[in-house]
Parts: C-alpha cells; sequence; structure tokens
C-alpha cells in the first residue's frame, strides 16, 4: 500500500485504514476543470521561462484537455487510492505521456495547487450566486407595477404598525439582495489572487515567472507572501459569510410569506407548483419550499461555523485539517444557490390576496402615527401628540371605531387645533398619502425607486 504521495524516504507502506480516511477525490474531484486549467497555465509558463519545451507544454495541455473531456463525459475513473483530484490527473498524464507527465508539478505543491483550484472555483461559484442573486431581484422588481396600488400592513413586534405599498416590501428585499451582491464583489477581490507558485510554503529555487500564470488564468493580482498564501483560507471563509447572510434574508423572506400564506394572514397565494400536499389531510397545500428555504439557513450557518473551528489556531503554513474546507464550502455554495433558484419564480407567481388584505386595513389603527404627525405640524410637541392620540386611540378601542369615524368633537376635545383637516389624514390610503420623506413609503418616492431598479436592473 503505497500512497501516491509516499517518497522513497518511507520504508513502510501506510495502514490498510490510512487511504479511505485521508482521501479527498470523493468531493474535490468537483474542482477537475479549474485544477486543469491551473494546470495548463503552470506548465505554459514553465514553457514560457524555458524549464519545459514548447513541446513539452503543447502535450502536457494536450493530454489534460483529454482528461477534461474523459471527466466531462463521465468516461473517467477516479481512484480512491490516489487520494485526491490533483494527483489522480496526474497520474493520468504520466500514464499516458510519461517522462513529460513527470515534469508537470515542477515548481509547484499541491498547497498552492489545491488554493489555486479553490480561488479559481469561488471565483466562478461568486459569479454564479451573483446571476441568481439578479434573478431574485428582478422576480421582486418585476411585481412592482402590478402590486402598485395594494396597501399592506408593516409590522414591528408582528404587530401592526403602519400601512406601506406593496412595492415598499419588494424593494425592501431588492436592497437586501443587492448588498449580497456588494458583498460577493467585495469578497471576489480578494478571491481573484494568484497563490500558484508558492509552491509548498517558500517559494521555489527555480525561475518561475508567478505573474505570468496570474495572467493567464486571470487573476488580478499575485500573492505576496508564499508563507500568507499557503496558509490562508480567508478568501474562502468570506464566501462561505456571505452566502450564509444570503441564507438569512432568503430565510426572512420565506417566513414571512410562510405566514402570509396561512388562513390566519391570509394574504398570499404561493403558486401551487412550489407547494406540496400531506398524506394524511387532503386538504393541505403545504408551502414546503419555503419552509425548507428557512430550514435550510440552519446548514449554511452550520457550514460557516465548521470552517472558523477549522481554521482557528492552525499554525502556518499548509496544515491538511484545510481539506475539510471542501465540503461545507460546496454545500453551502449548493444549498443557495438552490434556494435562489427556487425564490425567484415563487416571488414571481404568487399572488396578493388584495380583497382579504384590504377588508382588514382598517383594524390595528395603521394611520395612529400619520395622526400624531398632523398634530405635530399644527405645532403640538411631539411627546404631547404621542400621549393625545393614545388617549384617542383608547377611546376608538372603546367604541370599537376607526379613528376615522370618531366626531370632531372628539378630536376638539382633546386638541383645540384639530379641525376638519384632520379627515385628510385618516384611513390608510390618506395615511399613505401624507408620507414626504426621502425612502418612505410615500407613492412618489416608492414609484422613483421602482424606477431605478428597473434601471439598475435593465428591466423593461
Ligand atoms: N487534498 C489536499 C487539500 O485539500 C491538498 C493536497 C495537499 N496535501 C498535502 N498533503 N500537502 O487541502
Amino acid at each position: 500500500r503505497v500512497s501516491p504521495s509516499q517518497s522513497g524516504v518511507f520504508q513502510t507502506e501506510s495502514d490498510l485504514r490510512v487511504e479511505r480516511f485521508t482521501e479527498s477525490v470523493s468531493f474535490d474531484r468537483r474542482l477537475y476543470a479549474v485544477d486543469i486549467s491551473g494546470s495548463i497555465a503552470h506548465a505554459q509558463m514553465l514553457a514560457d521561462v524555458g524549464v519545459l519545451t514548447p513541446d513539452e507544454a503543447s502535450q502536457i495541455e494536450t493530454t489534460l484537455l483529454a482528461i477534461k473531456a474523459e471527466i466531462d463525459a463521465g468516461e473517467f475513473e477516479f481512484q480512491q487510492a490516489l487520494e485526491d483530484v490533483h494527483m489522480n490527473i496526474e497520474k493520468q498524464l504520466v500514464d499516458r505521456l510519461g517522462d513529460v507527465g513527470r515534469k508537470l508539478h515542477t515548481g509547484r505543491s499541491r498547497n498552492d495547487q489545491i488554493a489555486t483550484d479553490t480561488r479559481l472555483w469561488v471565483r466562478d461559484a461568486i459569479d454564479a450566486i451573483d446571476a441568481r442573486l439578479k434573478n431574485l431581484q428582478c422576480a421582486f422588481v418585476g411585481r412592482c407595477d402590478a402590486d402598485a396600488e395594494t396597501v399592506l400592513p408593516a409590522y414591528t413586534h408582528l404587530q401592526r404598525a403602519q400601512p406601506v405599498l406593496a412595492p415598499h416590501y419588494w424593494l425592501a428585499y431588492v436592497e437586501k439582495l443587492e448588498r449580497d451582491r456588494a458583498r460577493l464583489a467585495d469578497c471576489r477581490r480578494r478571491v481573484n489572487v494568484c497563490s500558484l507558485g508558492t509552491a509548498a510554503l517558500a517559494g521555489t529555487t527555480l525561475p518561475i515567472d508567478r505573474h505570468n500564470v496570474a495572467l493567464k488564468l486571470g487573476f488580478a493580482d499575485v500573492a505576496r507572501n508564499s508563507l500568507d498564501v499557503s496558509s490562508d483560507r480567508d478568501y474562502l471563509l468570506e464566501f462561505a459569510f456571505c452566502l450564509t447572510l444570503i441564507a438569512e434574508h432568503l430565510s426572512t423572506w420565506a417566513d414571512e410569506w410562510v405566514l402570509w400564506s396561512t388562513v390566519e394572514f391570509n394574504f398570499i397565494k404561493l403558486p401551487q407548483q412550489f407547494c406540496t400536499g400531506s398524506s394524511i389531510m387532503p386538504q393541505k397545500i403545504n408551502p414546503d419550499v419555503c419552509e425548507l428555504v428557512r430550514g435550510k439557513t440552519a446548514r449554511v450557518i452550520g457550514n460557516l461555523q465548521s470552517l472558523l473551528v477549522l481554521v482557528k489556531g492552525l499554525p502556518l503554513a499548509y496544515n491538511r485539517d484545510l481539506q475539510e474546507d471542501k465540503e461545507p464550502l460546496f454545500d453551502s455554495f449548493d444549498t443557495v444557490s438552490a434556494c435562489l433558484e427556487l425564490a425567484a419564480p415563487i416571488v414571481a407567481g404568487a399572488e396578493l390576496k388584495v380583497d382579504s388584505i384590504r377588508s382588514r386595513l382598517d383594524r390595528g389603527f395603521l394611520d395612529a402615527t400619520t395622526l400624531m404627525e398632523h398634530l405635530i405640524k399644527l405645532g403640538t410637541p411631539q411627546r404631547t401628540a404621542h400621549h393625545q392620540i393614545g388617549a384617542l386611540v383608547k377611546q376608538a378601542m372603546e367604541q370599537n371605531c376607526r379613528l376615522a369615524d370618531l366626531p370632531l368633537e372628539t378630536f376638539q376635545a382633546l386638541n383645540p387645533s384639530l379641525d376638519e383637516s384632520v379627515y385628510e389624514v385618516l384611513g390608510v390610503d390618506k395615511a399613505i398619502a401624507a408620507f414626504q420623506s426621502y425612502g418612505s413609503t410615500a407613492p412618489g418616492e416608492v414609484k422613483k425607486q421602482v424606477s431605478y431598479w428597473k434601471e439598475q436592473l435593465n428591466l423593461d
């Protein structure tokens, strides 16, 4: 039992159990395409600096591309005995090219190779997630015109607070997703740095050209310190964090819509294609997809936690512990990617139950704060106005009526500065119309924001 990384220094073969315990090819095979891109760039650079002949580099490139085509087609057999994706591909290369294949690993270590592979992979993963985030933003913005007139109660403490326009809700999520995209773009700058050429940890005595490799692989920069970069997984943790925050945002949305789809709320009808039934209760149309978007957040948070604990206290530079970074990384990516993919059609296809929402908008005194601000505009200090409107609400509660149903005498008994104009701000529609501030739910403001996002996202 000779491990592929065992050199002549070993006097004994490894224990039978080591192969299965240390292998990573069962999960890191997923890196094959970026591993091959990295190897081709490395071989070309070795030829550029005269370490390989151009012919040797071209044989390596052609053979690696042939191996890639076989893996793409599912015709390549990865072997656990060869430990990881790197050794599996290199072994094939050597089998096919002999000594020329044995030259590929010149001036390179698997330590800088795996860091390069994961950087390339994360870079693509960021771009894929960004596209899905944008797609979900489009789904939210895409419903703004149809829902333009719909007023929804907004909540604090899950108690009715103030009325808002439905597009104001949708754009709240668009903003969260935009920050997620900005975070990814920022993370990408630190991901997009070339670690190849740092070799095991100290660099190499061979005349490699790291800037040449970086250029070939589209990296914007070259890592300065070989010791730092061979231990660095910050870029991967940052990405895992970005994914976690996306999952949290999706979870908030999913939770809200699970609640809104209940008989009790009756605000929204989720598209049936994204609901499932019950094995016993025939009437059930359950929001399982939204529930699982919420539920899967747990594993994404868990993965981030695993990664943070994994790197804690590791001495410089490479440690085999780092092999454990891949499964949480892949799982977080796959999970968040799937959640985003499903969220978009749910958002686009859900129907607001406008009659049901409207029929209860008079409950919960959504216009109370607007009335208080009306009083402030007439010269009453805020604290006084707050207290007086509270007293009015108490009266309305006792009479089981809306604020708008109270007679003018009641208002004037409370504060003589109140006149007929009070009725101009009562009721949710008037309350909405009274909003003015930048970023508020004022119809004009919301309209401006919808146009802004349509332009940002190149819609219509
Ligand atoms: N499979 C390893 C990892 O994922 C990369 C190889 C480096 N291994 C080593 N023994 N130096 O981190």
